[in-house]
């Protein structure tokens, strides 16, 4: 058929293209030379995830293009030619691969970001499976009219869709005012039409962080693709069989792919769809992955989309700036009696925004009623309020409680934006998300200095302090409950995470006040309590009905965990931890090192690297994925000795938990700055250097029994 013609045509000639590149490029360089791309662990993650075999150097790279030939079969059959388009891929990732030859950085002057690294896909696991970002779009060519594309990228970027841009299209929703970059959702990757692959491999590498996919399962990588990764492709403009072989290596990974052309007969229901009109293709596409989207109509004068989230407002585009360095600011939710409030009163005390003044206080004061609400449940409301206000195009927020910036852009006060607006978006919100246990709620918003003041110190601060004693009082050992968690199965079918008082999800974002409101809000939903019984060892953390709810809630992948070990039955982690802690066998400890650090560790392996040891609910004593927060606590590692056995971390990470961690020692060890005695990357970054330190310090973990 014209189909298969056009595929096995496209297919061969990036054959051809790759097998005399792959040549040259020997020619040149010699079999031996190394060949890898940034800041991954999964080599050419297609070839890697599909055949097994890790690309490491050029002579590795003619049996890979063996591999893609034979993939090629000509033969007159859609499943054939949908191999055909995996070969295509391969191609792709092969010619993408040798522009980072001798570490180049080819990108650099482009504006796409070419290969994604691995850190950046562990990132997108929470707001993928909280459904924040409800599906993945490829948008490929160059439209006949750049309008088109600008609005269809806008859409999917309202719906919080992320969405990568491959070829012209990335100057046309540059020229028409697309914001662009990873935080808004939006990301350029290349021109050259072979960058498609830098969006297949974040796809990929999904199934082998996430879903412990394994190396060379190449059926079992298809299925986790379709299934679970809920992506799709749009292409505009005319496309040349090169086009069209790529995207019939989308369809075998299950992306549809829907063009804007008329593909007549050739067309593959659910597969390969011709949409001429334009305002149809968001809809349609979405329609394909059966992606819904939860429109959030609310009566404000500017879009609000978790989109906006990572917007930056400078300060020569603010028109209105809150901020605690300057006035008095507070985020405060109350739990009130249902008499004492007025649902849906909002109430502004002082100016608004057009008051004639640069800056001002700003408290944000919400009360809230209902039977089922808690006074633990006040601070999860309240860490929302960041998200929310963030959502608003042209507002930008950082900070909590009394520590908040909040600025508001020119263009967003031109088209109406007033503080009342701020009032229904947390009202809405509030009913919204909050409806279990949120029966009544009402706003006050105080800019006028005095009363911003009098409110801060008098009613926020005392309850505050308040919480913060509730928060230090609760230990494992003074709750009757733990709980599950199982968001994360969209991607990491066999993980399960138990959150306790004392150790928080692995993501950083669910704490135990978390899963207790998330269990409230919906009593069948992803957080399901585990009442503490059958305590089979208190120095491991281990429990009978702990071992029973993760049996269940994993399906039986996973038969038992221990809160506490890291070598004994340690928990699962699905992929998206915050930081990671493996043994450093030499000093008998074990280093810490969170997503963000790039550099080396003294173990001989970067966070990726550590990372790719552990994940996809599958258990690997010595190594496991945590939140940042549980590094101070009490129950970290307890089992092996606690924290006097961190060796090393980063300085970010070490700078950010020193406060709470030095506390933790001194009251575990009657240690003083414990931290001081912690390595990091400006100290050393291999093992003997480490243990040179360790000596100096007097670190506590040399007179620690050995850990095996
Ligand atoms: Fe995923 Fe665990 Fe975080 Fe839940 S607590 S979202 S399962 S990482
Ligand atoms: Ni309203
Ligand atoms: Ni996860």
């Amino acid at each position: 058929s014209v189909l298969t013609d056009l595929i096995y045509g496209g297919s061969h000639a990036v054959a051809g293209l790759t097998e005399g590149a792959v040549n040259d490029a020997i020619a040149k360089h010699g079999a031996d030379k190394a060949i890898a791309f940034p800041d991954t662990a999964y080599f050419f993650p297609t070839i890697y995830a599909a055949t097994g075999v890790k690309v490491a150097k050029l002579g590795d790279l003619p049996a890979c293009v063996g591999v893609l030939k034979s993939l090629i079969t000509d033969q007159e059959d859609l499943g054939q030619a949908l191999n055909a388009g995996l070969a295509t891929a391969v191609g792709a990732e092969i010619l993408e691969g040798l522009k980072y030859l001798d570490g180049a950085d080819p990108y650099a002057a482009e504006t796409g970001i070419g290969f994604v690294p691995d850190p950046v896909i562990r990132s997108l696991g929470v707001p993928l499976v909280t459904g924040d970002i409800p599906g993945v779009a490829v948008v490929l060519g160059k439209a006949d009219n750049a309008a088109d594309v600008v609005s269809v990228v806008k859409d999917y970027q309202s719906k919080g869709i992320l969405t990568f841009l491959i070829g012209g299209v990335i100057d046309q929703c540059a020229e028409g005012g697309v914001k662009m970059g990873l935080e808004l959702r939006v990301v350029p990757l290349g021109h050259d039409v072979t960058a498609v692959i830098h969006a297949v491999t974040v796809a990929i590498r999904a199934a082998l962080i996430f879903g412990n996919v394994q190396p060379g399962d190449l059926p079992g990588l298809l299925k986790y693709t379709k299934e679970r990764v809920p992506a799709f492709v749009n292409t505009f403009g005319a496309i040349d069989n090169v086009v069209v072989s790529a995207g019939a290596g989308a369809i075998a990974l299950g992306f549809p792919v829907v063009v804007d052309i008329d593909l007549g007969e050739n067309q593959v229901p659910g597969a390969l769809e011709s949409v001429l009109d334009h305002s149809l293709t968001v809809k349609h596409s979405l329609e394909l992955r059966n992606i819904k989207i939860k429109t959030k109509e609310l009566p404000i004068p500017v879009a609000f989309a978790a989109a906006f989230e990572g917007e930056i407002i400078r300060k020569a585009d603010m028109h209105t700036e809150y901020w605690s360095g300057k006035n008095a600011t507070a985020e405060l939710v109350l739990m009130r009696d249902p008499s004492e409030i007025e649902d849906h009163k909002i109430t502004i005390l002082g100016d608004d925004m057009d008051g004639g003044e640069k800056n001002y206080a700003l408290c944000t004061f919400i009360e809230v009623a209902g039977a089922k609400m808690q006074a633990d449940f006040e601070s999860v409301i309240e860490r929302k309020i960041h998200a929310w206000f963030n959502y608003m195009e042209g507002v930008m927020h950082t900070g909590q409680r009394n520590q908040v910036r909040v600025r508001v852009s020119n263009d967003a006060f031109a088209k109406g934006l007033r503080l009342k607006h701020f009032g229904e978006v947390l009202y809405h919100m509030i009913m919204d998300e909050f409806d279990a246990v949120v029966d009544k709620c009402q706003v006050t918003l105080i800019t006028d200095e005095a009363a911003a003041e009098k409110f801060r110190d008098e009613v926020a601060m005392p309850r505050y302090n308040e919480r913060d004693d509730r928060l230090l009082s609760m230990t494992d050992e003074s709750v009757d409950r733990f709980y599950t968690c199982i968001l994360c199965q969209s991607f990491a079918p066999a993980h399960c995470c138990v959150v306790t008082p004392e150790r928080l999800g692995l993501c950083g974002a669910v704490s135990w006040l978390d899963a207790k409101a998330t269990n409230e809000l919906n009593p069948q939903g992803p957080c399901q309590p585990i009442f503490k019984e059958g305590c089979l060892d208190e120095r491991t953390g281990r429990y009978e009905s702990v071992n029973k709810m993760i049996q269940e809630a994993t399906h039986g992948a996973v038969e038992n965990v221990t809160l506490y070990s890291i070598l004994e039955d340690p928990m699962t982690s699905c992929g998206c931890f915050e930081c990671i802690c493996g043994i450093e066998p030499v000093s008998n400890g074990f280093i810490v090192v969170n997503r963000e650090y790039k550099g080396m560790t003294p173990v001989g392996m970067t966070f990726g690297e550590l990372a790719s040891c552990t994940g996809g609910g599958v258990q690997t004593p010595g190594y496991m994925g945590h939140g940042r927060h549980f590094i101070s606590s009490k129950k970290f590692i307890a089992a092996e000795g606690g924290i006097e056995r961190i060796v090393w971390m980063p300085k970010e990470l070490k700078d950010d938990v020193a406060e709470r961690l030095n506390r933790t020692a001194k009251e575990l060890y009657g240690i003083d700055n414990f931290t001081d005695m912690i390595a990091d990357e400006t100290i050393c970054e291999d093992c003997e250097a480490l243990m040179d330190f360790l000596t100096e310090k007097n670190h506590p973990v040399l007179g620690l029994e050995p850990l095996m």
